[in-house]
């Protein structure tokens, strides 16, 4: 068996379990929980959790703030698939974890992503513990999940990303926010690779490239999503400003810090939103 034969058999083992975990549920939502933001998995009603290890191809996590399980349960009696926890392309450049994840997502019927992470500012109207929609990405990252041969079983060989991020689940979302008052900024998420911040200078590039935000992750996510054909849209947690644009040190425990501050306006924001979506 070839690597990608492999890779068809985790997503068909995957799915499999997944399904039989389904109870009678039929997910069409699923979300992906950045880093810091996994208590959204707390708030899942008749949650059945499934550990990542359990399911075949699904990547063994290593950072901390990331759990490393999928949960399968309603939030606001709507039904939902919870990824807490992935890979990011700073740990590894094998594709194919994120890839079982996302189309083991598809193969169980989900139709709709809804994506998280915590990410740092480039505007000063943007500021720490918001949130903000993200309504397009530059992919800096210097991969595409979708090199390689092409997975015609999932997708086509040129995926179209013009609409990578669907503008009317965008409006749900943003929908949501002024209904629960959660304020909700939306602009561009730029994604480096990581896992050395950016540096000032990067940081001025990013601004000057027309990007609000910038992360680690979230857009490899999006790109495979869209290649087998879900609908995506998803939410940067501000936890700082952008390299040099403010006096504050970046570190992953600050991260994580003010993600925590930002959970309550995200938790209430994406319980909202899948009522809508
Ligand atoms: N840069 C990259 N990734 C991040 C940041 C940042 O400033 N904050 C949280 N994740």
């Amino acid at each position: 068996m070839n690597e990608q034969q492999a890779h068809g058999e985790n997503v068909r083992r995957s799915a499999e379990k997944v399904g039989a975990s389904l109870g009678g549920l039929a997910p069409r939502i699923a979300l992906v929980l950045g880093s810091g933001l996994g208590g959204l998995a707390a708030r899942v009603e008749q949650p059945t959790t499934i550990a990542y290890g359990d399911l075949p191809g699904f990547p063994v996590l290593t950072v901390a703030g990331h759990a490393g399980t999928l949960i399968v349960g309603k939030l606001g009696g709507v039904p939902v698939i919870i990824l807490n926890g992935r890979k990011h392309f700073y740990e590894t450049s094998d594709p194919y974890p994120l890839k079982t994840m996302i189309r083991t997502l598809k193969a169980v019927g989900v139709e709709k992503l809804f994506l998280s992470n915590a990410a740092g500012s480039l505007r000063a109207h943007i500021k720490v513990s918001e949130l903000m929609l993200i309504t397009d990405h530059i992919n800096f990252l210097g991969l595409n999940p979708l090199v390689g041969p092409n997975d015609d079983a999932f997708g086509p060989r040129f995926v179209p990303v013009t609409d990578a991020w669907d503008r009317d689940l965008g409006a749900k979302v943003k929908a949501a926010a002024r209904q629960v008052g959660v304020p909700l900024h939306e602009g561009v998420y730029v994604a480096f690779r990581g896992p050395s911040f950016e540096t000032p200078a990067e940081i001025r590039m990013a601004q000057g490239w027309g990007g609000d935000a910038v992360g680690m992750s979230s857009v490899p996510e999006c790109l495979i999503a869209r290649h087998c054909g879900l609908r995506v849209t998803g939410v940067s947690c501000i936890t700082n400003m952008g390299a040099g644009l403010s006096e504050e040190k970046l570190s992953h425990a600050h991260t994580l810090e003010n993600a925590a501050r930002g959970a309550a306006g995200f938790e209430k924001l994406v319980m909202a939103a899948v009522g809508l979506m």
